[in-house]
């Protein structure tokens, strides 16, 4: 790493991050990846010490050094493993995903829940994304729906007062940069580290929000976490992608631009820029009901989008 040395005792450095200034050998860095969250969840008020904590882990390297920091902050967090049922060429994605998640909880003695969806709903996301879409190749948009229904049932069904998932800075400025291309206000209202309980919804929080995926990265190899390193196949080419790879063209020539882009819609939002006019407009927008078969909200008069996926296969 250059002739750098650790911002905190001098020693070389292994990471550096220019936008802070910062650079950090091994241990300080890993001390201070952990601090930062602390920092996260205190501002935004994700959780409480008391406070059982469901993690949506991927057997990524953002989930499970999510999983890893929350523990040893001495937070009860609890993993939720859902089994997509996808393969790609190079193997058996979904499978693989699953053991890396499972033998992080078995090392750790951590508690992980597994949905295996071809096993719990007779089709697995491939499937049920080529019945449904009529020819569309791409299952991302039933897969996400699946995910979010699941995560939210398990986390209800069991008792956890907080979801909570792995997005980094990279993740959140690629949705913020897609929901302004659009200008869909209603998801920009949406789009924040916390979102409190409400109408069947538990609390979803993102205590990763402000670390650019870099440095969830370096946090994953330096604790020496073993994790999936093959992306999704299915998320070759996708429009996340796309607005992924030109932020980071922009980070190449100015540094920090991806954290002022979110930092500054996060301020903007918080002085009322995205609020609903008044309150009747907002709930006239969001009118839930509960899904006579599985009594999760949704907009819709009869069944969830997820049952009605379900039904038919
Ligand atoms: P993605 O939707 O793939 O961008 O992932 C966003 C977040 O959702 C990750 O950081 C994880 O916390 C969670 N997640 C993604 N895939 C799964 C999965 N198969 N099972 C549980 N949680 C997941
Ligand atoms: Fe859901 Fe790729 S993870 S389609
Ligand atoms: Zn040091
Ligand atoms: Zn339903």
């Amino acid at each position: 790493m250059g002739n750098y040395v650790c911002s905190q005792c001098r020693g070389p450095a292994v990471f550096r991050m220019r936008h802070h200034r910062l650079a950090f050998c091994q241990p300080h860095y890993l001390e201070w990846f952990i601090e930062q969250t602390a920092r996260v969840i205190e501002k935004y008020h994700m959780f409480a010490p008391t406070d059982r904590i469901l993690v949506a882990v991927s057997g990524g390297k953002d989930s499970l050094a999510l999983w890893d920091v929350l523990w040893r902050l001495g937070y009860q967090a609890d993993g939720l493993y859902i089994n997509l049922g996808i393969s790609s060429q190079e193997g058996d994605y979904s499978n693989e995903s699953q053991r890396y998640a499972k033998d992080f909880a078995g090392q750790n003695g951590l508690r992980l829940h597994v949905v295996d969806i071809l096993q719990q709903y007779g089709e697995s996301i491939p499937q049920f994304a080529s019945r449904s879409q009529r020819g569309r190749i791409k299952p991302c948009g039933v897969c996400g729906l699946v995910k979010r229904h699941v995560m939210n049932r398990v986390a209800r069904d069991e008792g956890y007062d907080v979801l909570t998932t792995a997005h980094n800075l990279d993740d959140e400025a690629a949705v913020l940069m897609s929901n302004t291309m659009a200008w869909q206000v209603d998801l920009l209202q949406r789009q924040y580290p916390v979102l409190p309980a409400e109408d069947g919804f538990v609390r979803k929080a993102k205590p990763f929000c402000r670390f650019y995926e870099r440095e969830t990265a370096a946090y994953s190899l330096l604790r020496g976490i073993e994790y999936e390193e093959e992306e999704c196949p299915f998320s070759v080419g996708s429009k996340q992608l796309v607005y992924k790879d030109m932020l980071n063209k922009m980070e190449e020539t100015t540094p920090g631009i991806k954290m002022n882009f979110y930092a500054g819609f996060l301020n903007a939002r918080s002085a009322g820029y995205f609020s609903p006019q008044n309150k009747a407009d907002n709930e006239q927008s969001r009118e839930l009901h509960r899904c006579p078969t599985c009594g999760q909200p949704t907009a819709s008069d009869g069944a969830c989008a997820f049952c009605r996926l379900v039904k038919a296969a």
